[in-house]
């Protein structure tokens, strides 16, 4: 695909200015504006990423397309408008939500991500696919933090909008988050043609955690030196930021972010008993056979070395191990 090719977006510049006015200047998006102000969003960073809320009424944003001779079915396609099941008739996607405009590298809106104010669900509904948003190939905040992610040839990687906006508050300017669904081959690769070096740090729950293992394969693949950093369970980067501030944030979580062996390490410790007899060796196994993916020589040693130290084992017996472990892989 080419990337140079002009998509229509002009709608979603619209949508994303007046959802933006909404927000920050109406009466309507006063209890969103207050919302972000509690959560620590300042006006600067609503300016930065330039958020909006969407109003509480169906044909809001039509109306406005409609006065500005915009296309419905083009509106439909890109899912700014949608059909109700029942009429086939076109209404606001997105309602009462916070709305975080996904733009592009080159800082094109092409999309929304719209946070629910009102608790209904899904809590993030996101723009459907289209031939001018691709989810496979986006990641959300990345235009912003291009300059930083070349200054300091390293990204981090967040699982939600919410978060590259607090990390964002707090310093950490290179952050980016993929769009709510397993990053992809393609988002890796965007990733790599910017830095080679890369800190997932998703939330601290089990669901973060398996999924910064499966991004953390899919960076590696495309090349890249991967760090996860480990957040307590149960908080995600933005509460830990409100809960312990900048400082801590980038001293205990994000400079202390592991080489991403170590984080497998770690995570495979988590549900064993060491002082078993039985989960030890299944812990041994389970370590070895993720170092044989290890590309370098020197990191196979560097680690075996640690699992020899930690269990009191011969290097030789763990390299047998390997080797038919190795072998049984095929
Ligand atoms: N997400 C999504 N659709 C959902 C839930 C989540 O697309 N129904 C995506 C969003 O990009 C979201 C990210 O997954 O930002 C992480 O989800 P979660 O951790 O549940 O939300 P938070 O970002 O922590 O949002 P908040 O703090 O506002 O609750
Ligand atoms: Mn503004
Ligand atoms: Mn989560
Ligand atoms: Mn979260
Ligand atoms: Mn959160």
């Amino acid at each position: 695909k080419n990337d140079e090719l002009p998509s229509q977006n002009e709608g979603h510049e619209l949508a994303a200015r007046f959802y933006h006015h909404v927000l920050m200047n109406t009466e309507q998006g006063k209890q969103a504006y207050d919302y972000l102000e509690a959560r620590g969003v300042t006006a600067e960073l609503m300016e930065r990423f330039q958020l909006g809320f969407s109003p509480d009424q169906p044909e809001v944003l039509k109306g406005l397309l409609d006065k500005r001779g915009f296309d419905f079915d083009q509106m439909n396609e890109q899912g700014l408008l949608y059909r109700t099941e029942s009429t086939g008739e076109l209404r606001d996607r997105f309602r009462n939500r916070i709305m975080f405009p996904i733009r592009d590298l080159r800082g094109r809106t092409v999309g929304f991500g719209g946070r629910t104010l009102g608790g209904a669900e899904p809590k993030y509904l996101n723009s459907p696919d289209s031939p001018l948003f691709h989810k496979n190939e986006l990641l959300y905040g990345f235009d912003v933090a291009r300059k930083a992610v070349r200054r300091e040839n390293a990204a981090v990687l967040f699982e939600g909008y919410a978060d590259v906006i607090a990390a964002h508050k707090a310093g950490v300017d290179n952050g980016m988050a993929s769009l709510g669904t397993s990053l992809t081959d393609r988002q890796a690769q965007i990733i790599r043609r910017n830095t080679e070096r890369i800190i997932i740090c998703y939330d601290g729950d089990n669901a973060g955690q398996d999924a910064a293992w499966r991004a953390g394969e899919v960076l590696e693949k495309q090349g890249l030196n991967v760090e996860a950093a480990m957040l307590p369970a149960q908080t995600d980067p933005d509460d830990y930021i409100q809960m312990y501030g900048p400082d801590r944030f980038q001293k205990e979580i994000i400079e202390m972010a592991l080489p991403f062996m170590s984080f497998k390490m770690q995570a495979l410790k988590k549900d064993k008993n060491l002082q078993d007899e039985g989960d030890k060796l299944r812990y041994i196994e389970e370590v070895l056979k993720e170092m044989t993916a290890l590309s370098r020589a020197v990191e196979r040693d560097f680690y075996l070395r640690q699992v020899a130290d930690e269990f009191s084992l011969s290097l030789d017996a763990l390299k047998q191990e390997q080797y038919r472990i190795f072998k049984e892989q095929g």
